[in-house]
């Protein structure tokens, strides 16, 4: 036997030599949730280690984070049930809960980039991330855009880098973009959930947040599961719409839409870890069932080894402290 692949794997010395693919904090983005209020962190049940955490908390978190490395967030607000409404205003009301927690995040630690979600779900009495049509309960693609437009700007003047449209209203990116460019804002980033399927895997998501839908389910404007070749359809779009930045979600069950884009596309590709792969892994790992540690960077190497640049996941602490060590 003249061929013995195993040679490369004899100690760490080579096998970190001819290691193909890396994994570094400056890769993560750790969602957060932001709940109103002073001194506040209220576990998600279904989400073990993972709070919502009042303004002051988030800052405090945000500056562990930023020294472990993990230099970017995404905020994501609970919003109060009294004022979710049904054309979902809430959502750009520059005193609102999103914009202040912009702001006082910008100002303490204006080094973290800031990524905003622009998506009607957390402030809508439907639950939906576009507006409903009250009779035909249809989610109105073009009336939600100037809604979703509203959004986008509110979170830029509070000071967000990059936009997350997280709704999949179709031509959103563009109408985001000319939206943004017309006051000013060429510089905010538009990472665009491009592929994000109807998915099983956002119910604890949805807890957080008490954000599922009133009525119905996402798939009208949500992926169907069985697709592949529509993703390279919606990142087509989103490329010529003016994105920065393209994402997948669900990330492990559509790792083969992660290489598919990466293959076709030049944008960078990101990918989220979304809170029900979070609670699958912690749920094995506290049952002492699998091992955490390995589990946690064994995935997100999975997502950089598909072809994300990328990866926003519940696990960023974790894993940026596990890749300090
Ligand atoms: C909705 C939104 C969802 C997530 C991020 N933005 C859920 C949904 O579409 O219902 C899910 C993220 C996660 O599960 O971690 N705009």
């Amino acid at each position: 036997m003249n061929i013995r692949p195993r040679r490369n794997r004899l100690n760490e010395v080579i096998r970190s030599m001819v290691r193909e693919t890396t994994l570094h904090p400056s890769n993560l983005i750790a969602p957060l949730f932001v709940i109103d209020g002073k001194n506040q962190k209220i576990p998600v049940k279904s989400m073990p280690n993972q709070n919502r955490l009042s303004i002051d908390n988030i800052i405090l978190e945000a500056k562990e984070l930023y020294s472990l490395g993990v230099r970017t967030v995404a905020l994501f607000p609970a919003i109060d049930e009294s004022l979710k409404t049904h054309d979902a205003q809430e959502s750009y009301n520059p005193e609102g809960l999103n914009a202040r927690s912009i702001r006082a995040l910008k100002e303490a630690l204006p080094e973290m980039m800031i990524m905003g979600d622009v998506a009607l779900d957390p402030y809508s009495s439907d639950g939906h991330d576009g507006i409903v049509d009250p009779k035909t309960g249809e989610i109105l693609n073009d009336t939600s855009l100037e809604i979703l437009a509203k959004q986008a700007l509110c979170e830029a003047q509070a000071g967000v880098d990059i936009i997350g449209p997280s709704d999949m209203m179709d031509g959103r990116v563009g109408f985001i973009r000319d939206a943004l460019d017309e006051s000013g804002f060429h510089n905010k980033l538009i990472m665009s959930y491009t592929a994000k399927y109807a998915s099983g895997y956002y119910g604890p998501f949805r807890d957080a947040l008490d954000s599922a839908p009133k009525k119905g389910d996402k798939k009208t404007y949500q992926m169907d599961p069985a697709n592949g070749t529509e993703a390279l359809r919606e990142a087509a779009l989103d490329e010529a719409e003016g994105a920065d930045i393209l994402m997948v979600k669900p990330g492990l069950p559509y790792l083969d839409i992660i290489y598919r884009l990466k293959q076709s596309f030049t944008l960078p590709i990101a990918a989220y870890n979304v809170s029900g792969e979070y609670a699958m892994v912690m749920a094995a790992a506290q049952n002492g069932w699998i091992d955490h540690d390995k589990v946690v960077l064994e995935t997100l190497m999975s997502f950089r080894r598909a072809g994300a640049d990328i990866i926003l996941t519940y696990h960023a602490k974790d894993a940026a402290r596990l890749l300090n060590l």
